[in-house]
């Protein structure tokens, strides 16, 4: 048993939510993860979407567990010798700023590789090489240039983006992977080297399927789609409701008590090998000699009417009811849980997936744990950071700095 990433330091010049999420993860798996702020402000989410007046918001809390926090400004004399020795001593260095912020503070690539040949500089950035390079980017505009939103909505509405934050932290897990790869490199290599993700090829990667799609317009109408076979396919690839995006056709049904509770819905697929089962269950055993039904090709073009029968029994029974009686038969199906549901599931506390951390500010609160698990390496998974809580800590214990040192940067405001 030990930590994955013990004894890897991690320079974390992250801010929001993309970057943060990547060194979140890194810290989890046992990094020691130094996370430098502005002096006086902080990671401006500290401050954004509070619930406890005051203290820090858990838009920040939930992404910063498990790290050390120092204050610095990297633009002032002494600032930047004390960054120097940070990039010195640490091993990697993540940051997530408007393209040509580090640069600005005198740190471009070339410089850092000089001072530490070792280290590897991962970045986060809306847009690669191109057109947009310079641009700013949060979540939502990266899931509408990454394909997410003109694939996503009802068939005739407008483009929807998705809850599930695959610009942002859909980016930092991509950069994860980017950054231990360059780590496992540098064991054979002796060189660190620089990790770029930008967010649009982040989100075009979690939307590889409709790529694909767009591909099989070029030979006739997408028959899983709900658009087949009365509505028009156009040249690009259309939004599809709720329906998979497999081999394997599904659609969202109504459950008991749907009138009251917005969530009693559930997810059935109808797969190939399950589709007996299913027919069955429902009291549609007749579809199983019926030519219009009994193949997965002759079911296509009669997908609505089928989800509606299938629909017409969901509705008699609750979302687990339905989960108890499909999961023994092999039918794949998930109940739309809320997340309140998931907050208080005892299964995902359990696994460390969701955890309660004490906070001595601003009490308990919930945060998704480590999804990646490793058999002999726990997760490490504790309370953010205050503002600068660890910054004597650093200079003194890492950066061997002594009294003098240190009154002389916090009068210059450095610290
Ligand atoms: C997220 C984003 C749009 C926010 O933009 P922003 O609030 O204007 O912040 P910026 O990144 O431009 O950086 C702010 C400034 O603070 C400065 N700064 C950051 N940390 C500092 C520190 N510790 N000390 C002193 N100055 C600091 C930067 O140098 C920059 O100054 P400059 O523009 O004069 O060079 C932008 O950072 C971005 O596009 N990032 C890349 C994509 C991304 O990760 N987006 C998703 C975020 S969830």
């Amino acid at each position: 048993m030990g930590k994955a990433l013990e004894g890897v330091r991690i320079l974390d010049m992250t801010h929001v939510q993309s970057g943060p999420t990547c060194t979140q993860i890194l810290a989890y798996m046992g990094a020691d993860v130094i996370k430098v702020e502005k002096p006086g402000e902080g990671d401006p989410t500290r401050g954004q979407l509070r619930d406890v007046p005051g203290e820090d918001s858990l838009y920040f809390t939930m992404l910063n567990g498990s790290k050390r926090a120092i204050t610095l400004n990297p633009k002032s004399k002494a600032g930047k010798e004390i960054f120097t020795k940070l990039i010195q001593q640490c091993d990697v260095m993540v940051e997530n700023f408007a393209p040509g912020a580090i640069d600005r503070m005198g740190f471009p690539w070339e410089r850092i590789q000089e001072l530490n040949p070792r280290m590897i500089y991962a970045s986060i950035k809306g847009f690669g090489d191109g057109p947009f390079e310079d641009c700013k980017v949060y979540e939502n505009v990266a899931q509408c240039t990454g394909g997410a939103a003109s694939t996503t909505g009802e068939i005739d509405g407008v483009p929807m983006v998705t809850g599930a934050q695959i610009g942002d932290s859909g980016t930092g897990i991509h950069l994860v992977a980017g950054i231990l790869a360059a780590l496992y490199h540098r064991e054979k290599s002796g060189r660190g080297q620089r990790v770029t993700c930008a967010m649009q090829d982040a989100v075009l990667n979690l939307c590889r399927v409709k790529l694909r799609d767009q591909q099989r317009l070029a030979h006739g109408p997408l028959k899983e789609y709900p658009q087949y076979p009365g509505g028009k396919f156009g040249a690009a690839v259309p939004r599809a409701g709720n329906a998979s995006g497999g081999g394997h056709p599904g659609w969202v049904v109504k459950c008991k008590g749907w009138e009251k509770d917005p969530d009693a819905y559930i997810y059935m697929i109808t797969q190939l090998q399950a589709f007996p089962a299913l027919a069955e269950v429902i009291g549609r055993k007749d579809w199983l000699e019926n030519p219009d039904y009994n193949t997965p090709q002759a079911r296509l073009p009669r997908l609505k009417e089928i989800f509606a029968e299938i629909e017409r029994w969901t509705m008699t029974k609750t979302k687990f009811e339905v989960m108890a009686i499909c999961n023994p038969l092999n039918i794949p199906c998930g109940p739309i849980l809320s997340m309140k549901e998931i907050a208080e599931e005892p299964a995902l506390r359990a696994t460390g997936t969701v955890v309660e951390v004490d906070h001595p500010k601003r009490g308990k609160y919930l945060t998704v744990g480590n999804p990646i698990k490793l058999s002999d390496s726990p997760a490490d998974v504790r309370r953010s950071p205050f503002l600068g809580e660890h910054t004597d800590e650093i200079l003194r214990g890492m950066l061997g700095m002594n009294d003098a040192q240190i009154e002389a940067a916090k009068a210059e405001g450095a610290i």
